[in-house]
């Protein structure tokens, strides 16, 4: 879709995550099924409806070298089992291209993992934050507060989304709520955790 203005002011509401007259992308926990690493807990809730985890309105309305892409991202509040919901994580097709997340409301986190070393950290992103994604590094954004995380992205319009390359190898750290509080656990563990419960 082309839109003729090079320059605008776009209004937004920070609490419904919504950019009046722009459409939203919605992923329900259906979509993010392989994300979770709690299949069963993912297919309890399945069995009684598909609620939205997510939606982010892009905003692409120039393109080409020098200008940005920018899109804003709510996910709500709830669990899969002990695991927040989260975005489906990717990289960017251009993998040089950082990106520039800024909090505008709830709290939550961001995983971040560089490609090219696997190394991975978990940052936090929330109202009063702003976190910066370098390139080569996959993202994927968790809600591990009570209400709405809203945040906008900003990127080169260059940069592109890659989510193929995460449905080979997934996040090698999660995220759950342990004690009523978030933890970063390695995926590994989290895996015999869960395994550990069921015996
Ligand atoms: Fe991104």
């Amino acid at each position: 879709m082309a839109y003729p203005l090079l320059w605008n002011s776009i209004q937004f509401d920070p609490s419904l995550g919504r950019v009046p007259g722009r459409p939203a992308l919605t992923r329900r926990l259906s979509d993010l099924r392989a994300a979770f690493v709690n299949q069963s807990a993912c297919d309890q809730i399945l069995n009684l409806g598909d609620p939205a985890v997510y939606q982010v309105t892009q905003i692409e309305d120039q393109e080409g070298e020098g200008q940005l892409h920018y899109g804003l991202g709510i996910i709500m509040p709830g669990k899969v089992g002990d695991e927040y919901y989260m975005t489906k994580g990717h990289l960017h097709a251009w993998r040089p291209a950082a990106e520039v997340y800024i909090g505008l409301q709830g709290q939550g986190f961001m995983l971040l993992e560089d490609e090219r070393t696997g190394k991975s950290t978990a940052l936090p992103l929330s109202a009063d934050r702003v976190v910066y994604v370098p390139g080569h590094t996959a993202h994927r954004t968790i809600n591990t507060g009570n209400e709405a995380l809203v945040y906008w992205g900003i990127l080169s319009s260059q940069a592109g989304h890659d989510y193929g390359a995460k449905d080979r190898y997934d996040f090698r750290k999660v995220i759950v709520e342990i004690d009523g509080e978030p933890v970063v656990l390695d995926r590994d563990q989290y895996v015999d955790r869960l395994k550990a419960d069921k015996r």
